[in-house]
């Protein structure tokens, strides 16, 4: 799946390099996809004179690694995002998104919904063909002090939580903002934008994983076949 990964960062990049030239900020999100376009991001100098805002510290290093600086999302004031581009777990065709394996969502989230247009990248594996989401689970952040309530309240609602522990520490994994991650199998997600309020708005949950598609303006899904990327758009390229 590598290549697929790949071929749509090279993709975007491309696609988007001409808008890119005019923009001020940028955000960058989290994962193994959007780290291909961020390379050639950085290697055609696309960085230099643009303020760049990174959805993970994971993102924040990778990008010091070649020397260029940037901003985490606390630092974006109330100014806007020109463009912000990031990986997804699970599309739907009606454009709602499940995020969260590499549990930066909370930034990512931040970003997309400070950001004047939403690019999503990913392969046709992650492109689950159906108006609804079912395929993975959904990530929550906790608030640490109200982890347990969180869990019973998520049973309750019948919802399976697992909280997400790490392999190299013992204890469950923390976010960049020094939360928790509980992991829910929600069998079918028909209405998005709903289950996303209704976990909101359990004390103690700061962010979900489900991106409705308000947060998307351009999907890109590369493969099955070789050199195939298919966009699947909310709006079109000139607004
Ligand atoms: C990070 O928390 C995630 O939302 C990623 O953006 C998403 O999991 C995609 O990651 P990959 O590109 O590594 O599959």
């Amino acid at each position: 799946m590598e290549c697929f990964k790949e071929l749509v960062g090279f993709y975007a990049f491309y696609l988007f390099r001409g808008l890119l030239e005019n923009m001020e900020r940028i955000g960058l999100g989290t994962g193994s996809t959007v780290k291909y376009f961020i390379k050639l991001f950085i290697k055609n100098d696309l960085y230099r004179g643009r303020e760049l805002f990174v959805s993970s510290l994971d993102t924040y290093y990778f990008l010091r690694r070649y020397g260029v600086e940037s901003y985490t999302v606390n630092e974006l004031g109330n100014d806007l995002l020109d463009f912000y581009i990031d990986g997804f777990d699970e599309a739907s065709i009606n454009l709602d998104l499940v995020k969260g394996r590499g549990g930066a969502f909370n930034w990512e989230k931040k970003l997309a919904s400070r950001s004047k247009l939403r690019i999503y990248i990913g392969d046709y594996t992650k492109f689950n063909n159906r108006t609804y989401l079912y395929l993975k689970l959904v990530p929550i952040e906790v608030k640490p002090d109200f982890l347990e309530e969180v869990v019973e309240r998520v049973s309750k609602l019948g919802f399976q939580p697992k909280i997400r522990y790490g392999k190299v520490r013992d204890g469950p994994v923390l976010t960049d903002g020094g939360n928790y991650i509980v992991d829910l199998k929600l069998n079918i997600i028909g209405e998005p934008k709903k289950i996303d309020q209704v976990l909101k708005g359990i004390k103690g949950v700061v962010e979900t994983g489900v991106f409705p598609n308000e947060l998307v303006d351009h999907l890109l899904i590369s493969g099955p076949f070789p050199g195939l990327v298919k966009i699947y758009s909310r709006r079109g390229f000139r607004e």
